[in-house]
């Protein structure tokens, strides 16, 4: 993270004699980034955080990817994955490369161990569920629609609450970097002097939840840490509770951004997906595109344009709302559009679309700079008809062609007999030049206004 934070008991000075309430010594540990000149904190352990023994290695962790001759887009249904595993082990690896490597996870248990990735930050996307992130730097409580970023090397236990009668079972997507690199809030976002979040960003400091107390488990036993490093996942004890911290400080733990406090910039016309962007690792981004108002523009086409990202392969987790834009796309669809091909509405969306000043829909969005490839599991439940919906006819009633009726189209405004009609003011078209609230409520309640993909 981007800036500085304390929690817990601390020395005035770095590196100095710090006691125990028994009289020895705290044990200072020093937990840097980039060779101690990046993001670093400093923790004080009630024990060496060195006093650890075994090195029992449990399972591989390296995904095997397929079909990486082969470019498609693809649409993934995750709604019928099945519970499995803890918060770790139910971790399914459906695309990934060498920079990023994105699962989704419904798990079926809780965790009786702590668990550390020291190959790579994690980022989660909780979409069912709230539990607490118990950690070395203290605990996150969560809920749906968090993201909690976990930065390399924390030990932790993601612990998730029995949903109640009404609720689904927990499940998350995770996004983890593969080359070692950290997410974090892309660095326009913030001041080149303080590291301050700016006044563009969509999000700031206070939208970020930074761990709280309880902090210190002073317990001694036979815990198990699983460390995940080499590709593979050791299992360690510790002859104390590894969360042992009694304080620390710095510009490293872990922290939680739920996507409701994202701020939507929307615009006259459409804004394209890196004003969505709310992390970035090296070689990719993530971005939340979330509830907002529409292109006010009166002759705005509030569905994006098609685009060919030309460096980028673009996957999306459809979260809720309706997507308008997509079609055949559910709640837990996962989309992958590959660079290589142009990609954009499905036929028949931009007409239905226009008019629209309020989109509900929510998705998380993974572009990487290089393409992204599936496994099995993905393959398992991926629509293979997916990139053949786009063959069908996308203007039916296309600009400047007679229709039987007699009709035609000019300026997006149907006609008859050729003669064109008036340009189509905001009252005619429903008020959109008062979009920001009467809008916001027609869509909401269900009545109105339709709602359009923003992708
Ligand atoms: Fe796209």
């Amino acid at each position: 993270m981007a800036y500085y934070t304390t929690l817990g008991q601390l020395p005035p000075k770095r590196h100095i004699v710090f006691r125990r309430p028994d009289g020895a010594l705290y044990s200072e540990e020093v937990f840097g980034t980039e060779g101690f000149v990046g993001p670093t904190s400093t923790l004080y352990h009630i024990h060496p955080p060195t006093q650890v023994s075994g090195w029992k290695t449990l399972y591989g962790t390296r995904p095997q990817y397929v079909e990486q001759d082969v470019m498609r887009m693809r649409h993934l249904k995750t709604a019928p994955m099945a519970a499995h595993g803890d918060p770790v082990t139910g971790r399914v690896v459906l695309f990934g490369n060498a920079d990023v490597e994105m699962s989704v996870c419904m798990p079926a248990e809780g965790m009786d161990y702590h668990f550390k990735n020291a190959m790579g930050d994690e980022c989660l996307f909780i979409h069912h569920g709230r539990g607490t992130l118990w950690t070395m730097f203290g605990t996150v409580t969560f809920g749906p629609k968090d993201y909690l970023v976990v930065p390399k090397g924390t030990i932790y236990r993601l612990e998730f609450e029995e949903p109640g009668e009404d609720e689904h079972p927990p499940k998350f997507v995770c996004f983890e970097t593969a080359n070692g690199s950290h997410i974090a809030p892309p660095r326009r976002y913030l001041s080149k002097e303080t590291s301050q979040f700016l006044e563009h960003a969509p999000f700031c400091e206070r939208d970020l939840r930074t761990p709280s107390l309880p902090l210190t488990f002073d317990e001694r036993g036979e815990f198990e840490v699983r460390i995940k490093a080499r590709d593979r996942v050791h299992s360690y004890v510790y002859p104390y509770h590894p969360l042992d911290v009694v304080g620390w400080d710095g510009c490293y733990y872990p922290y939680a951004f739920n996507i409701d406090d994202f701020s939507p910039i929307a615009a006259k016309h459409h804004m394209p997906p890196p004003t969505h962007q709310t992390f970035e690792g090296h070689n990719f981004v993530i971005c939340s595109f979330c509830p907002r108002v529409l292109d006010w523009h009166p002759e705005a086409i509030p569905v994006p344009y098609n685009h060919s990202n030309l460096d980028s392969d673009e996957v999306l987790y459809y979260v809720e709302g309706n997507y308008k834009a997509r079609k055949g796309i559910e709640v837990g669809s996962i989309s992958l559009h590959p660079q290589g091909i142009p990609h954009g509405p499905h036929p028949g969306t931009i007409e239905k679309s226009l008019g629209a000043t309020w989109t509900n829909e929510l998705a998380v969005m993974c572009d990487t700079f290089r393409p992204l490839f599936p496994t099995a599991a993905a393959l398992d439940l991926d629509d293979p008809a997916y990139p053949a919906s786009w063959e069908e006819e996308h203007f039916p009633v296309s600009a400047g062609r007679h229709e039987s009726d007699g009709s035609h189209r000019l300026n997006g405004a149907a006609t008859r007999n050729g003669k064109a009609a008036k340009r189509r003011t905001p009252a005619a078209r429903g008020g959109r030049s008062k979009v920001a609230t009467g809008a916001k409520k027609k869509s909401r309640s269900g009545r109105g206004s339709r709602s359009t993909s923003k992708r």
